[in-house]
């Protein structure tokens, strides 16, 4: 049998002559200063996602030191090369069309030069997911580090922190009820340090995920990004990358179905951003694997929300560290996992749980007979203005509005809805439905964060603060509302959402999950035969192209076809 090459004999670059490859590779590396005995070691890459316009990714160089300090202390040769970095705020026209670009250049990074292990050091919302993705399809032993949540900040003694407060201090400075001076001063205290939003957005969101499918050492999706516990914690993760690389555990052993069926269920018992479901279902394309949204909103019946975290709860992502992390949620959620998985210590998700710290009072997250939500917090719509499927945050949803009948008020993209909303003579009532179109992942492009619609000015001024939403489009895991999103296929292929107009009645029943545009079938088709494309696709170049043509629908993770792994047909169970 023919092993595979390690260090810096790996993927030797092509000049038809492999001994002058790595002749002339060697030659080049020792100007960095290496002797020839540290480059005798295995060698681990860390993904390096530094960037000025990355907040949430300030402390990517003292994470580096870190983990470079274990992976020397357990005998490794740690070697940093940069990749794209993506923050949610610096990301035009948004940062999950841009995605799946991260994880091209990742993936072909991480296959392109010549590393035993890679650590992957994301965070912010799109980062973690590309990350995943390029690693699965990479196929080397991986290992992710996130760099935590930011502290919350305070304003005239109150708590708050990114995002949700964003929103929620926006949404009273549009209603009139703060001025400018207070909005500036709320600025300034919103992003008090470095780190990923420190409620239950995507990123923390993601980085419960990330622990729950086995890809990150136990204990690291909550320690926030400043503390000293970060730093061992990447300390610790340099370290096993080096045993990773001799033990040959690649992703593909860790994220099977079953363990994706776990990272499912922590995105639901943390009452995990919508975002997540997204990301899960392009990490899982890349091994062959399809979720199964049926079983997925049955278990959403039977996974009550644990955490007590904004948007769906009070507490904030440093108040979870506190707690204990996700160690009490693992605790309670016991019974409902597949414990047999192996993680990246190399041990079972069952052996991980079974060494876990003792347990004491908090508050901060529930045991499952004391949830913070009992019905599960996602829960999956069917219908015939949700044809392959929408979906709803219930947990961050007004009770009342979950069955709820209204008349449409139509937008026909988000331009259409920026320019129109706040029309003082836009005709809408509080039981209306707002319903925009074209804001998914071709579309928009890039299915932005817009499915969040803001509550119309002369609405929001009558007190009004919420109503129902529908899109599909996606919506930041920091916010909140009666909101459907992700519905299938997306308007813009001419999806059923195209179909509705102005004054139409919609239906909405979250408790037998169905989502009903009332017009009948005749009329629908008539409609349907009209629809005409609102891009073509030769008009476009260069990656926007590439998106426009390539992209597939939420379902599927929005990535590209071509990226999906050959083989399919496991299924989540
Ligand atoms: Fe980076 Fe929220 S903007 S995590």
């Amino acid at each position: 049998m023919v092993s595979t090459p390690k260090g810096m004999k790996r993927h030797l670059t092509n000049y038809g002559d492999p001994d002058f490859s790595l002749y002339l590779r060697t030659a080049f590396i020792k100007a960095m200063g290496y002797t020839g005995e540290a480059l005798d070691r295995p060698i681990i890459g860390i993904v390096d996602t530094y960037s000025g316009f990355n907040p949430c990714h300030a402390t990517v160089p003292q994470l580096i030191e870190a983990i470079k300090r274990g992976v020397m202390l357990a005998g490794g040769l740690p070697i940093t090369f940069p990749t794209i970095s993506l923050h949610e705020s610096f990301a035009y026209p948004t940062s999950m069309f841009l995605r799946n670009l991260m994880a091209m250049d990742t993936e072909e990074m991480i296959k392109a030069q010549p590393m035993d292990a890679v650590v992957l050091i994301g965070g912010c919302d799109k980062t973690v997911p590309a990350q995943l993705m390029a690693a699965a399809s990479a196929d080397i032993p991986a290992i992710s580090v996130v760099t935590g949540p930011m502290l919350s900040g305070s304003h005239r003694n109150e708590r708050i922190g990114a995002c949700t407060d964003c929103r929620r201090f926006w949404a009273q400075y549009r209603s009139g009820a703060i001025d400018r001076g207070t909005i500036d001063d709320i600025t300034d205290n919103l992003v008090p340090s470095g780190g990923t939003c420190g409620v239950m957005g995507t990123a923390s969101t993601m980085a419960c995920v990330t622990e729950a499918l086995g890809m990150m050492l136990p204990g690291g999706a909550a320690i926030p990004a400043v503390l000293a516990d970060r730093m061992r914690h990447a300390e610790q993760t340099g370290a096993r990358a080096v045993a990773l690389a001799s033990e040959g555990l690649t992703p593909a052993r860790i994220i099977t179905a079953e363990a994706m069926a776990n990272g499912l269920r922590m995105l639901l018992a943390i009452g995990g951003s919508t975002n997540g479901i997204i990301h899960l279902a392009a990490i899982a394309g890349r091994l062959g694997i399809d979720i199964d949204y049926e079983a997925f909103d049955e278990m959403g019946r039977e996974t009550p929300v644990l955490i007590d975290l904004k948007p769906s709860g009070s507490y904030y992502m440093d108040d979870l560290h506190r707690a204990g992390g996700l160690a009490p949620v693992f605790r309670e959620l016991r019974p409902l996992l597949n414990l047999d998985c192996l993680t990246v210590t190399g041990r079972t998700l069952k052996e991980e749980i079974d060494t876990l710290p003792e347990p004491f009072t908090q508050e901060v997250v529930r045991t499952i007979d004391r949830p913070v939500h009992r019905g599960g917090s996602i829960a999956v719509l069917k219908g015939n203005l949700a044809g392959g499927g929408a979906i709803i945050k219930q947990s961050a949803g007004s009770p009342e509005l979950m069955i709820h009948t209204g008349k449409a008020v139509v937008f026909e993209s988000v331009e259409d809805m920026a320019q129109r909303i706040d029309d003082p003579n836009l005709e809408v009532e509080e039981s209306d439905i707002l319903v925009m179109k074209n804001c998914g992942p071709r579309g928009a492009p890039g299915m932005p964060e817009a499915g969040y619609i803001p509550i119309p000015k002369k609405l929001a001024r009558q007190g009004v603060k919420d109503m129902v939403r529908i899109s599909d489009g996606r919506m930041s895991g920091t916010a909140f509302g009666t909101i459907v999103l992700h519905a299938t296929p997306e308007s813009a292929i001419g999806g059923p959402l195209a179909l509705v107009e102005n004054g139409d009645m919609i239906s909405l029943d979250v408790p037998n999950r169905q989502l009903t545009l009332l017009v009948d079938d005749e009329e629908l088709e008539r409609r349907r035969t009209r629809f005409k494309p609102a891009v073509d696709p030769a008009s476009l170049r260069g990656y926007l192209r590439l998106y426009h043509e390539q992209v597939n629908q939420a379902e599927r993770g929005c990535d590209f076809d071509f990226m999906r792994a050959a083989r399919s047909g496991t299924t989540t169970p």
